[in-house]
């Protein structure tokens, strides 16, 4: 579905600390997101905190609704939304957000796929029929995420991973609105690099937001 305006219509399931920030980002950058979550009293508050732009809904009606589907949830969760949403996620785009980590025991977290593996790519071997799997939006904390957007002068940079070049406009509108400049790092196979630990995620070997120039200059040196 487009919206009147023609924006990406978007939906957000999960609003925990990152399915927050990304619908806050949005609606500062002035874009309609429509709100999901198990708990619909929860997803009803977050809406009215967030204005007129954000429409609370239910899980399978919000995805039917958007053309891009934010599932901000844990890696080993995304695998039985996917099963149980396979009909309403048929043809969308699906953003995965995730980090495949948990906690190691000593203070810090641990990888809980291979060591070459990446989340996005498992998980796009897992999306349901003619689903598109894109990589975006976990590259930084949910802090950096929060402070980082709308960046003056220079605005930093949201890295994203995807295979369908057809949905990369809409990604790449979706990052803009939220504040931030996209950059695409190549197929769901690079996703390695931009998920924890990764070349290009801030609690990897980047360390901070960058903006475009630096994301240039550092990728120039793989
Ligand atoms: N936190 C960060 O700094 C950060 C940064 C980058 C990426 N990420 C990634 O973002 C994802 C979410 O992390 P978070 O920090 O936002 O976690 P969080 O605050 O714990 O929120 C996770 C949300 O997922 C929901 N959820 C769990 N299973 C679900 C299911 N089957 N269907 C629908 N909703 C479900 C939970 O809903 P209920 O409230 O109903 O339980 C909760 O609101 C993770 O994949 C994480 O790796 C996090």
């Amino acid at each position: 579905m487009n919206t009147l305006n023609s924006e990406t219509a978007v939906a957000i399931i999960g609003l925990g600390n990152i399915g927050k920030a990304i619908a806050t980002n949005l609606v500062k950058g002035n874009h309609s997101i429509i709100l999901a979550s198990r708990d619909n009293e929860k997803t009803k508050v977050l809406a009215r905190q967030l204005g007129n732009l954000a429409t609370a809904s239910e899980i399978a009606y919000a995805i039917k609704e958007a053309d891009v589907i934010i599932p901000a949830i844990y890696f080993n969760a995304l695998k039985e939304f996917f099963k149980n949403y396979s009909t309403e996620l048929e043809g969308k785009i699906i953003v995965d957000v995730s980090n495949p980590i948990a906690p190691n025991g000593n203070g810090g977290f641990k990888k809980i796929i291979g060591e070459s593996e990446s989340a996005g790519k498992i998980l796009s071997d897992l999306i349901p029929k003619n689903a598109k799997l894109i990589k975006a939006f976990g590259t930084l904390g949910v802090g950096s995420l929060l402070n980082a957007a709308f960046n003056e002068p220079d605005k930093k940079v949201l890295f994203y991973a995807s295979d369908s070049t057809n949905s990369n406009q809409q990604i790449e509108e979706l990052i803009t609105s939220s504040g931030f400049v996209p950059f695409n790092v190549g197929g769901i196979d690079q996703s390695i690099k931009i998920e924890v630990f990764g070349d290009l995620h801030e609690f990897g070997a980047l360390g901070k937001p960058v903006t475009l120039a630096e994301a240039k200059s550092i990728i120039s040196h793989f």
